[in-house]
């Protein structure tokens, strides 16, 4: 039989059904689909206890950037992993989805069960107005409300790694994608920004439950020929928050930018 998958209670655990407008559990905990599509499936303890995730600054920026396919080649590189798998509509799970642009790359590319969630609501309800044909909720990574084991192929780029939550979701053989940057990835832009930029370590993430099955590198140049799409990829890094008013101010000089991007994927597998 093919497991459920859909969002559980995030009160209860118990099954959440679609009833009208709302997504009900058998306790009568009742969640209201917005009219986008999407959930709100955090608790109001959750709430409190959580940041509130990116931005609507940060999800318009992230948008209008990847629009472009500058990115393309990594989608690419994850649909090539889907379609390996053979897996015959398989259950993919966008974790930490952002503003759905490689969950929507991937369902116009193959036939798949698409759900996908964030932590911020700005990113999910831009997700869901991307991809009507796959549900969207907001939740924290730490407390997913999906049933255990449900997940054949999960896609995890640049957001916090969690382990425990990916060994429960994840099939037996259910395979989880993660990225971090190449050495090489926006070296051009490094160096007209700072002047000693060094290269990324490619360090994936440790783990103790999920074992690194395979690693694959994406690499391809990038040509970025105005001012808003360079300042743009900057504000997506993690430099964005810790680069000096002088060096800023270079940035804000470069009206064209021609850099590599390089990603290394690592892919796990649960156990
Ligand atoms: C840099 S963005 C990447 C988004 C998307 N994966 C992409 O590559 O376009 C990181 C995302 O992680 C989300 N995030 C951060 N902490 C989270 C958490 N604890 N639970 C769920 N989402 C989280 C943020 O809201 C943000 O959308
Ligand atoms: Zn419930």
């Amino acid at each position: 039989m093919q497991e459920a998958f859909f969002p559980v209670c995030p009160v209860c655990g118990k099954p959440l059904q679609r009833v009208g407008r709302t997504l009900q559990c058998e306790h009568r905990h009742s969640f209201d689909l917005a009219k986008e599509g999407y959930v709100n499936l955090l608790t109001r303890q959750h709430k409190k206890a959580d940041a509130t995730g990116d931005s609507r600054e940060m999800a318009r920026a992230r948008r209008a950037f990847l629009e472009k396919g500058y990115f393309r080649p990594l989608a690419d590189a994850l649909i090539d992993l889907l379609k390996e798998s053979g897996k015959e509509m398989p259950n993919v799970l966008d974790i930490c989805c952002g503003e759905g642009y490689y969950a929507k790359q991937i369902k116009d590319a193959a036939d798949c069960n698409l759900l996908g969630f964030d932590l911020s609501r700005e990113m999910v309800r831009l997700a869901a107005k991307r991809v009507p044909d796959a549900l969207f909720f907001v939740a924290n990574l730490a407390s997913v409300p999906l049933p255990d084991r449900c997940v054949d192929f999960a896609i995890h780029l640049f957001a916090p790694f969690h382990e425990p939550s990916f060994a429960r979701l994840l099939k037996e053989d259910g395979r989880l994608v993660t990225v971090v940057p190449g050495k090489k990835h926006l070296f051009a832009l490094k160096e007209a920004v700072y002047d000693t930029p060094y290269e990324n370590d490619e360090k994936l993430p440790q783990t103790s439950t999920l074992r690194l099955a395979e690693t694959r590198k994406v690499s391809a140049e990038i040509f970025l020929d105005n001012a808003a799409d360079i300042r743009a990829l900057f504000s997506m890094t993690p430099y964005s928050h810790r680069t000096k008013r002088e060096d800023l101010l270079k940035l804000e000089q470069l009206e064209t930018l021609r850099t590599e991007i390089e990603f290394v994927l690592g892919v796990y597998e649960g156990s």
